[in-house]
Protein backbone atom coordinates (compact mmCIF):
# COMPACT_ATOMS: atom_id res chain seq x y z
CA UNK A 1 0.00 0.00 0.00
CA UNK A 2 2.82 2.71 0.66
CA UNK A 3 5.17 1.54 -2.07
CA UNK A 4 6.12 3.74 -4.16
CA UNK A 5 3.27 6.35 -2.70
CA UNK A 6 4.74 9.65 -1.58
CA UNK A 7 4.07 11.05 1.27
CA UNK A 8 5.07 14.92 2.00
CA UNK A 9 5.61 14.99 6.09
CA UNK A 10 5.04 18.32 7.38
CA UNK A 11 7.66 18.53 10.72
CA UNK A 12 6.61 21.87 12.91
CA UNK A 13 8.69 23.17 15.83
CA UNK A 14 7.47 21.26 18.47
CA UNK A 15 9.34 19.14 20.98
CA UNK A 16 8.13 15.79 19.43
CA UNK A 17 9.40 17.18 16.37
CA UNK A 18 12.14 14.30 17.32
CA UNK A 19 9.44 11.34 16.36
CA UNK A 20 8.99 12.83 13.29
CA UNK A 21 12.37 11.02 12.38
CA UNK A 22 10.90 7.94 12.91
CA UNK A 23 7.86 8.59 10.90
CA UNK A 24 9.97 9.07 8.15
CA UNK A 25 11.86 6.12 8.35
CA UNK A 26 9.17 3.99 8.92
CA UNK A 27 7.56 5.17 6.01
CA UNK A 28 10.45 5.09 3.95
CA UNK A 29 10.88 1.56 5.04
CA UNK A 30 7.37 0.61 3.30
CA UNK A 31 8.58 2.01 0.33
CA UNK A 32 7.23 5.02 0.23
CA UNK A 33 9.03 8.34 -0.90
CA UNK A 34 9.45 10.73 1.68
CA UNK A 35 9.76 14.27 0.95
CA UNK A 36 10.11 15.88 4.47
CA UNK A 37 8.71 19.77 4.15
CA UNK A 38 10.23 21.55 7.55
CA UNK A 39 8.98 24.41 9.39
CA UNK A 40 11.57 27.11 10.39
CA UNK A 41 10.75 26.05 13.94
CA UNK A 42 11.26 22.53 13.44
CA UNK A 43 14.66 22.80 12.55
CA UNK A 44 15.46 23.93 16.42
CA UNK A 45 14.47 20.87 17.34
CA UNK A 46 15.86 18.12 14.66
CA UNK A 47 18.69 18.48 12.21
CA UNK A 48 17.41 18.73 8.26
CA UNK A 49 19.93 16.37 7.91
CA UNK A 50 18.96 13.63 9.95
CA UNK A 51 15.61 13.52 7.34
CA UNK A 52 17.55 13.69 4.65
CA UNK A 53 19.33 10.66 5.65
CA UNK A 54 16.46 8.34 6.57
CA UNK A 55 14.54 9.40 3.20
CA UNK A 56 17.31 9.70 1.00
CA UNK A 57 15.65 12.57 -0.54
CA UNK A 58 16.11 16.40 -0.41
CA UNK A 59 14.57 17.68 2.78
CA UNK A 60 12.34 21.48 2.11
CA UNK A 61 12.60 23.73 4.87
CA UNK A 62 12.97 27.69 2.53
CA UNK A 63 10.78 28.91 1.00
CA UNK A 64 12.20 30.56 -1.72
CA UNK A 65 15.46 27.83 -2.78
CA UNK A 66 17.40 28.35 -5.56
CA UNK A 67 19.36 25.39 -5.56
CA UNK A 68 16.12 23.14 -5.00
CA UNK A 69 15.31 20.78 -7.54
CA UNK A 70 11.86 21.38 -7.74
CA UNK A 71 10.59 24.41 -9.81
CA UNK A 72 8.24 25.88 -7.98
CA UNK A 73 8.53 23.82 -4.34
CA UNK A 74 5.47 24.32 -2.65
CA UNK A 75 3.31 23.30 -6.08
CA UNK A 76 5.35 20.62 -7.69
CA UNK A 77 5.55 18.87 -3.77
CA UNK A 78 1.46 19.37 -3.19
CA UNK A 79 1.15 17.55 -6.40
CA UNK A 80 3.67 14.34 -6.11
CA UNK A 81 1.44 13.90 -2.88
CA UNK A 82 -0.58 11.06 -2.62
CA UNK A 83 -0.86 12.03 1.19
CA UNK A 84 0.06 14.74 3.36
CA UNK A 85 1.01 14.67 6.96
CA UNK A 86 1.68 16.81 9.34
CA UNK A 87 3.38 15.18 12.64
CA UNK A 88 3.68 16.92 14.87
CA UNK A 89 1.32 19.95 14.21
CA UNK A 90 1.75 22.39 16.49
CA UNK A 91 -1.56 24.78 17.70
CA UNK A 92 0.07 27.23 15.70
CA UNK A 93 0.75 25.32 12.62
CA UNK A 94 -2.88 24.39 12.95
CA UNK A 95 -4.09 27.82 13.83
CA UNK A 96 -2.40 28.45 9.99
CA UNK A 97 -3.78 25.68 7.96
CA UNK A 98 -7.44 26.46 9.74
CA UNK A 99 -7.41 30.08 8.61
CA UNK A 100 -5.66 29.62 5.14
CA UNK A 101 -2.36 31.13 5.96
CA UNK A 102 0.42 30.51 4.00
CA UNK A 103 3.52 32.08 5.26
CA UNK A 104 5.40 29.05 4.99
CA UNK A 105 6.57 25.90 2.90
CA UNK A 106 4.32 23.39 4.71
CA UNK A 107 1.20 25.36 4.79
CA UNK A 108 1.56 26.43 0.98
CA UNK A 109 2.06 22.94 -0.16
CA UNK A 110 -1.47 22.07 2.21
CA UNK A 111 -3.23 24.61 0.46
CA UNK A 112 -1.87 23.66 -2.55
CA UNK A 113 -2.25 20.02 -2.76
CA UNK A 114 -5.74 18.06 -3.53
CA UNK A 115 -4.21 14.82 -1.28
CA UNK A 116 -5.85 13.74 2.25
CA UNK A 117 -3.50 15.38 4.88
CA UNK A 118 -3.58 13.86 8.00
CA UNK A 119 -2.66 16.07 11.23
CA UNK A 120 -0.79 15.19 14.38
CA UNK A 121 -1.52 17.54 17.36
CA UNK A 122 1.42 17.73 19.78
CA UNK A 123 1.53 20.94 22.25
CA UNK A 124 0.95 21.14 25.77
CA UNK A 125 -2.32 20.30 27.47
CA UNK A 126 -3.35 24.14 28.22
CA UNK A 127 -3.05 25.28 24.73
CA UNK A 128 -4.47 22.01 22.92
CA UNK A 129 -7.51 22.13 25.75
CA UNK A 130 -7.78 26.36 24.30
CA UNK A 131 -11.32 26.72 22.92
CA UNK A 132 -9.50 28.42 19.97
CA UNK A 133 -7.06 24.96 19.48
CA UNK A 134 -10.51 23.01 19.47
CA UNK A 135 -12.15 24.95 16.66
CA UNK A 136 -9.30 25.41 14.37
CA UNK A 137 -9.15 21.31 14.76
CA UNK A 138 -12.95 21.24 14.11
CA UNK A 139 -12.60 23.34 11.46
CA UNK A 140 -10.19 21.07 9.89
CA UNK A 141 -12.15 18.06 10.45
CA UNK A 142 -14.85 19.75 8.82
CA UNK A 143 -12.84 20.50 6.02
CA UNK A 144 -11.81 16.80 5.32
CA UNK A 145 -8.33 16.80 7.51
CA UNK A 146 -7.73 13.51 9.04
CA UNK A 147 -7.17 14.59 12.99
CA UNK A 148 -5.04 11.71 14.82
CA UNK A 149 -4.36 12.01 18.25
CA UNK A 150 -3.11 13.86 20.25
CA UNK A 151 -2.96 10.96 22.93
CA UNK A 152 -2.52 11.57 26.53
CA UNK A 153 0.59 11.47 29.11
CA UNK A 154 4.14 12.74 30.04
CA UNK A 155 4.78 16.11 28.31
CA UNK A 156 7.93 18.42 28.15
CA UNK A 157 6.60 20.66 30.43
CA UNK A 158 6.20 17.84 33.04
CA UNK A 159 3.03 17.95 33.73
CA UNK A 160 0.65 14.88 32.36
CA UNK A 161 -2.68 15.31 29.87
CA UNK A 162 -3.74 15.09 26.46
CA UNK A 163 -1.11 17.24 23.73
CA UNK A 164 1.60 14.28 23.50
CA UNK A 165 1.95 13.32 19.52
CA UNK A 166 -0.26 10.28 18.66
CA UNK A 167 1.88 7.33 18.74
CA UNK A 168 4.25 6.44 15.61
CA UNK A 169 2.19 3.32 15.12
CA UNK A 170 -1.16 5.25 15.34
CA UNK A 171 0.90 7.88 12.55
CA UNK A 172 1.94 5.26 10.42
CA UNK A 173 -1.87 3.09 10.59
CA UNK A 174 -3.88 6.31 9.87
CA UNK A 175 -1.64 7.13 6.40
CA UNK A 176 -2.21 3.06 5.33
CA UNK A 177 -6.04 3.44 6.36
CA UNK A 178 -6.53 6.78 4.28
CA UNK A 179 -4.42 5.78 1.31
CA UNK A 180 -5.86 2.11 1.58
CA UNK A 181 -9.45 4.24 0.45
CA UNK A 182 -8.64 3.76 -2.90
CA UNK A 183 -7.86 0.02 -2.52
CA UNK A 184 -9.42 -2.98 -4.48
CA UNK A 185 -11.33 -3.43 -1.13
CA UNK A 186 -13.01 -0.46 -1.13
CA UNK A 187 -16.27 -0.20 0.28
CA UNK A 188 -15.99 -3.76 1.25
CA UNK A 189 -17.16 -5.22 4.77
CA UNK A 190 -14.73 -7.96 5.53
CA UNK A 191 -15.02 -9.79 9.07
CA UNK A 192 -11.57 -11.51 10.35
CA UNK A 193 -11.42 -13.98 12.92
CA UNK A 194 -8.22 -13.89 14.62
CA UNK A 195 -6.27 -16.02 18.13
CA UNK A 196 -7.07 -18.97 19.78
CA UNK A 197 -10.56 -19.35 21.66
CA UNK A 198 -10.08 -20.19 25.17
CA UNK A 199 -12.61 -22.88 27.03
CA UNK A 200 -12.82 -22.64 30.88
CA UNK A 201 -12.21 -25.43 33.18
CA UNK A 202 -12.51 -23.42 36.10
CA UNK A 203 -12.42 -19.90 37.40
CA UNK A 204 -8.58 -19.85 36.95
CA UNK A 205 -7.92 -22.77 34.37
CA UNK A 206 -8.92 -22.91 30.48
CA UNK A 207 -8.10 -25.33 27.56
CA UNK A 208 -5.83 -23.28 25.31
CA UNK A 209 -4.04 -23.49 21.74
CA UNK A 210 -0.67 -22.32 20.19
CA UNK A 211 -2.23 -19.90 17.98
CA UNK A 212 -0.70 -16.63 18.47
CA UNK A 213 -2.91 -14.65 16.32
CA UNK A 214 -0.39 -13.22 13.67
CA UNK A 215 -2.15 -14.46 10.97
CA UNK A 216 -5.39 -13.01 11.06
CA UNK A 217 -4.25 -10.06 12.72
CA UNK A 218 -1.89 -9.52 9.11
CA UNK A 219 -5.29 -10.10 7.55
CA UNK A 220 -7.27 -7.49 8.78
CA UNK A 221 -3.99 -4.74 8.87
CA UNK A 222 -3.78 -5.95 5.05
CA UNK A 223 -7.49 -5.55 4.52
CA UNK A 224 -7.76 -2.39 5.88
CA UNK A 225 -4.81 -0.98 3.83
CA UNK A 226 -6.91 -2.18 0.83
CA UNK A 227 -9.70 -0.28 1.77
CA UNK A 228 -12.54 -2.30 3.73
CA UNK A 229 -14.03 -1.87 6.85
CA UNK A 230 -12.72 -4.29 9.01
CA UNK A 231 -14.72 -6.32 11.46
CA UNK A 232 -11.71 -7.91 13.73
CA UNK A 233 -13.18 -10.67 16.17
CA UNK A 234 -10.15 -11.68 18.70
CA UNK A 235 -9.40 -14.45 21.01
CA UNK A 236 -6.84 -13.50 23.63
CA UNK A 237 -3.49 -12.32 21.66
CA UNK A 238 -0.56 -10.04 22.73
CA UNK A 239 -1.01 -8.06 19.40
CA UNK A 240 -2.05 -4.77 19.04
CA UNK A 241 -5.30 -4.33 17.12
CA UNK A 242 -4.41 -2.87 13.47
CA UNK A 243 -5.06 0.67 13.29
CA UNK A 244 -8.81 1.30 12.03
CA UNK A 245 -10.12 -2.48 13.10
CA UNK A 246 -13.78 -2.35 14.90
CA UNK A 247 -12.31 -5.06 17.21
CA UNK A 248 -14.47 -7.49 19.17
CA UNK A 249 -12.84 -9.15 22.13
CA UNK A 250 -14.26 -12.75 22.92
CA UNK A 251 -13.27 -15.92 24.85
CA UNK A 252 -14.73 -19.10 23.72
CA UNK A 253 -15.92 -20.49 20.76
CA UNK A 254 -19.12 -19.91 21.77
CA UNK A 255 -18.56 -16.02 22.34
CA UNK A 256 -16.61 -16.01 18.63
CA UNK A 257 -19.84 -17.55 16.82
CA UNK A 258 -22.29 -14.85 18.82
CA UNK A 259 -19.60 -12.58 18.05
CA UNK A 260 -19.40 -13.29 14.13
CA UNK A 261 -23.52 -14.01 13.84
CA UNK A 262 -24.30 -10.09 14.76
CA UNK A 263 -21.59 -8.76 11.92
CA UNK A 264 -22.63 -11.44 8.99
CA UNK A 265 -25.79 -9.58 7.67
CA UNK A 266 -23.14 -6.72 6.46
CA UNK A 267 -20.43 -8.50 5.42
CA UNK A 268 -19.35 -9.46 2.11
CA UNK A 269 -16.50 -11.96 2.94
CA UNK A 270 -15.53 -13.92 6.79
CA UNK A 271 -12.34 -14.75 6.89
CA UNK A 272 -12.41 -17.24 9.56
CA UNK A 273 -7.86 -17.64 10.37
CA UNK A 274 -9.34 -18.23 14.06
CA UNK A 275 -8.37 -21.61 16.12
CA UNK A 276 -11.31 -22.46 17.51
CA UNK A 277 -11.36 -24.52 20.37
CA UNK A 278 -12.85 -28.59 19.28
CA UNK A 279 -13.80 -29.32 22.22
CA UNK A 280 -14.66 -27.75 25.62
CA UNK A 281 -15.19 -28.98 29.38
CA UNK A 282 -18.80 -29.88 29.33
CA UNK A 283 -19.56 -28.90 33.27
CA UNK A 284 -17.34 -25.57 34.21
CA UNK A 285 -16.14 -25.86 37.87
CA UNK A 286 -17.82 -22.62 39.45
CA UNK A 287 -15.23 -22.64 42.12
CA UNK A 288 -11.40 -23.74 41.41
CA UNK A 289 -11.19 -27.14 41.38
CA UNK A 290 -8.79 -28.57 44.59
CA UNK A 291 -5.87 -30.29 43.65
CA UNK A 292 -6.52 -34.42 44.08
CA UNK A 293 -4.34 -37.70 44.39
CA UNK A 294 -4.44 -40.03 41.30
CA UNK A 295 -5.44 -37.08 38.91
CA UNK A 296 -8.82 -36.27 37.69
CA UNK A 297 -11.33 -37.18 34.59
CA UNK A 298 -12.51 -34.07 31.98
CA UNK A 299 -15.43 -34.63 30.24
CA UNK A 300 -15.47 -32.26 26.67
CA UNK A 301 -18.02 -31.64 24.44
CA UNK A 302 -17.88 -30.49 20.78
CA UNK A 303 -18.06 -26.42 20.20
CA UNK A 304 -20.02 -25.79 17.63
CA UNK A 305 -18.87 -25.12 14.27
CA UNK A 306 -18.78 -21.52 13.06
CA UNK A 307 -18.39 -21.05 10.10
CA UNK A 308 -19.89 -24.15 8.85
CA UNK A 309 -23.31 -22.78 10.16
CA UNK A 310 -23.17 -18.96 9.06
CA UNK A 311 -25.62 -18.43 6.82
CA UNK A 312 -25.95 -15.51 4.34
CA UNK A 313 -24.31 -14.50 1.11
CA UNK A 314 -20.53 -14.17 1.51
CA UNK A 315 -17.51 -15.11 0.84
CA UNK A 316 -16.19 -18.09 3.02
CA UNK A 317 -12.74 -18.58 4.12
CA UNK A 318 -11.34 -20.78 6.38
CA UNK A 319 -8.13 -22.13 7.53
CA UNK A 320 -6.86 -25.61 7.83
CA UNK A 321 -3.61 -26.18 10.05
CA UNK A 322 -2.41 -29.68 9.59
CA UNK A 323 0.01 -32.39 10.55
CA UNK A 324 -0.76 -35.11 8.08
CA UNK A 325 -2.32 -35.64 4.88
CA UNK A 326 -2.89 -31.89 4.57
CA UNK A 327 -4.42 -31.22 1.18
CA UNK A 328 -6.85 -34.24 1.66
CA UNK A 329 -7.95 -32.54 5.21
CA UNK A 330 -8.64 -29.69 4.37
CA UNK A 331 -10.47 -30.43 0.98
CA UNK A 332 -12.80 -32.10 3.43
CA UNK A 333 -13.22 -29.59 5.51
CA UNK A 334 -13.73 -27.04 3.14
CA UNK A 335 -16.41 -29.10 1.60
CA UNK A 336 -18.18 -29.77 4.82
CA UNK A 337 -17.64 -26.54 5.69
CA UNK A 338 -18.90 -25.13 2.48
CA UNK A 339 -16.49 -22.78 1.54
CA UNK A 340 -15.41 -20.97 -1.28
CA UNK A 341 -11.58 -21.18 -0.45
CA UNK A 342 -9.38 -23.20 2.71
CA UNK A 343 -5.88 -21.74 3.31
CA UNK A 344 -3.89 -25.04 4.91
CA UNK A 345 -0.95 -24.76 7.01
CA UNK A 346 1.67 -27.65 7.32
CA UNK A 347 2.04 -26.76 11.04
CA UNK A 348 4.49 -29.15 11.46
CA UNK A 349 7.45 -27.14 9.92
CA UNK A 350 9.64 -24.63 11.26
CA UNK A 351 8.78 -21.79 8.81
CA UNK A 352 5.29 -22.06 9.28
CA UNK A 353 2.09 -22.64 11.60
CA UNK A 354 1.50 -21.55 15.02
CA UNK A 355 3.51 -17.98 16.32
CA UNK A 356 5.50 -18.24 13.75
CA UNK A 357 6.20 -14.48 11.49
CA UNK A 358 6.06 -16.58 8.03
CA UNK A 359 3.65 -19.41 7.07
CA UNK A 360 3.78 -22.07 4.00
CA UNK A 361 0.58 -22.42 2.64
CA UNK A 362 -1.49 -24.08 -0.03
CA UNK A 363 -4.95 -22.72 -1.36
CA UNK A 364 -8.00 -24.64 -2.41
CA UNK A 365 -11.23 -23.48 -3.59
CA UNK A 366 -14.04 -25.21 -4.39
CA UNK A 367 -13.67 -26.71 -7.33
CA UNK A 368 -10.57 -28.73 -5.82
CA UNK A 369 -7.84 -26.33 -7.78
CA UNK A 370 -4.62 -26.24 -5.77
CA UNK A 371 -2.41 -23.45 -5.23
CA UNK A 372 0.89 -24.46 -3.53
CA UNK A 373 2.67 -20.84 -2.17
CA UNK A 374 6.17 -21.14 -1.00
CA UNK A 375 7.18 -19.50 2.15
CA UNK A 376 6.05 -16.05 2.84
CA UNK A 377 5.60 -13.84 5.59
CA UNK A 378 2.06 -13.51 6.96
CA UNK A 379 1.38 -9.95 5.65
CA UNK A 380 2.41 -11.78 1.97
CA UNK A 381 0.40 -14.78 2.56
CA UNK A 382 -2.85 -12.01 3.68
CA UNK A 383 -2.24 -10.33 0.65
CA UNK A 384 -2.44 -13.79 -1.74
CA UNK A 385 -5.74 -14.32 0.19
CA UNK A 386 -7.10 -10.95 0.06
CA UNK A 387 -6.36 -10.99 -3.92
CA UNK A 388 -8.34 -14.37 -3.66
CA UNK A 389 -11.16 -12.21 -2.00
CA UNK A 390 -11.18 -9.36 -4.50
CA UNK A 391 -11.56 -12.19 -7.51
CA UNK A 392 -14.51 -14.09 -5.64
CA UNK A 393 -16.33 -10.99 -4.96
CA UNK A 394 -16.17 -9.50 -8.42
CA UNK A 395 -17.36 -13.19 -9.62
CA UNK A 396 -20.46 -12.59 -7.04
CA UNK A 397 -21.09 -9.14 -8.42
CA UNK A 398 -20.86 -10.06 -12.23
O1 LIG B 1 -10.30 -26.71 13.59
P1 LIG B 1 -10.40 -26.93 12.11
O2 LIG B 1 -9.11 -27.33 11.47
O3 LIG B 1 -11.55 -27.83 11.73
O4 LIG B 1 -10.73 -25.51 11.50
C1 LIG B 1 -11.05 -25.33 10.12
C2 LIG B 1 -11.74 -23.99 9.95
O5 LIG B 1 -12.99 -24.01 10.65
C3 LIG B 1 -10.98 -22.82 10.50
O6 LIG B 1 -11.19 -21.72 9.64
C4 LIG B 1 -11.62 -22.57 11.86
O7 LIG B 1 -11.54 -21.22 12.23
C5 LIG B 1 -13.06 -22.98 11.61
N1 LIG B 1 -13.73 -23.54 12.78
C6 LIG B 1 -14.97 -23.04 13.14
N2 LIG B 1 -15.62 -23.54 14.24
C7 LIG B 1 -15.08 -24.52 14.97
C8 LIG B 1 -13.83 -25.06 14.61
C9 LIG B 1 -13.17 -24.54 13.52
O8 LIG B 1 -15.47 -22.14 12.46
N3 LIG B 1 -15.72 -24.97 16.03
Amino acid sequence: MLKDRTVVLGVTGSIAAYKAAEIASQLTQSGAIVNVVMTEGATQFISPLTFRALTGRPVVTEMFDVTSEYSVEHVSLARSADIVVVAPATANAIAKLAAGIADDMLCCTVLATRAPVIVAPAMETNMYENPITQDNLSELKERGFVIVGPAAGWLASGREGPGRLADISDVVGTVRRVLGKQGDLAGKHIVVSAGGTQEPIDPVRCIVNRSSGKMGYALAEAAIERGAKVSLITAPVSLGIPIGADAMSVRTADEMRQALESLVPTADAVIMAAAVADYRPKNLAREKMKKRAGGIKLELESTPDIIGNLKGDFVKIGFAAETTNMVENATQKLKEKRLDLIVANDVTAADSGFGTDTNRVTIIDSQGAVEALPVLTKRQVAEKVLDRVVTLLTKTES
